[in-house]
């Protein structure tokens, strides 16, 4: 029991600690940002494959952006889309998106 303990506290360490700077960074946008309007983080990316991450998240996220400013549900986050501080962060993002996809294997641990 205690060695299992030290395993799952071992591998909480593993997973998030050194993670990949870029899908922290990644996982900051998306709590910051997607969060406001997706249901909760994890899940919504949970929804979607590898692939249509990568092709959401393609030219700099160019679909993604296209998705919300053409939508006015989405008009609080035209600001964002518009914006470089958008298109410089995701890379980030999609490497957050596409390491947490439904075929990704991943799931977030112990936050
Ligand atoms: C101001 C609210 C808002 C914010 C912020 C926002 N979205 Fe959206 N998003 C929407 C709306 C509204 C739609 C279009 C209606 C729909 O399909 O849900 C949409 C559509 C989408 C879609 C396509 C629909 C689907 O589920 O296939 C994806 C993917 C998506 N958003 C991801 C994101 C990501 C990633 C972020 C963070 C960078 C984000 N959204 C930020 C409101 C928002």
């Amino acid at each position: 029991m205690k060695k299992y303990l030290f395993i799952v506290m071992f591998s909480c360490f593993f997973v998030n600690a050194p993670i990949n700077a870029a899908i922290y960074k990644g996982q900051k946008v998306f709590t910051k940002v997607c969060i406001k309007c997706h249901d909760s983080g994890q899940s919504y990316v949970a929804k979607k494959t590898i692939y249509q991450w990568k092709k959401l998240m393609r030219k700099k996220g160019k679909p993604l952006k296209e998705i919300h400013l053409k939508d006015k549900k989405a008009k609080r986050a035209w600001k964002y889309f518009a914006s470089s501080s958008y298109t410089k962060k995701t890379r980030h993002l999609k490497d957050f998106l596409v390491e947490y996809a439904k075929d990704s294997g991943n799931v977030p641990a112990c936050n």
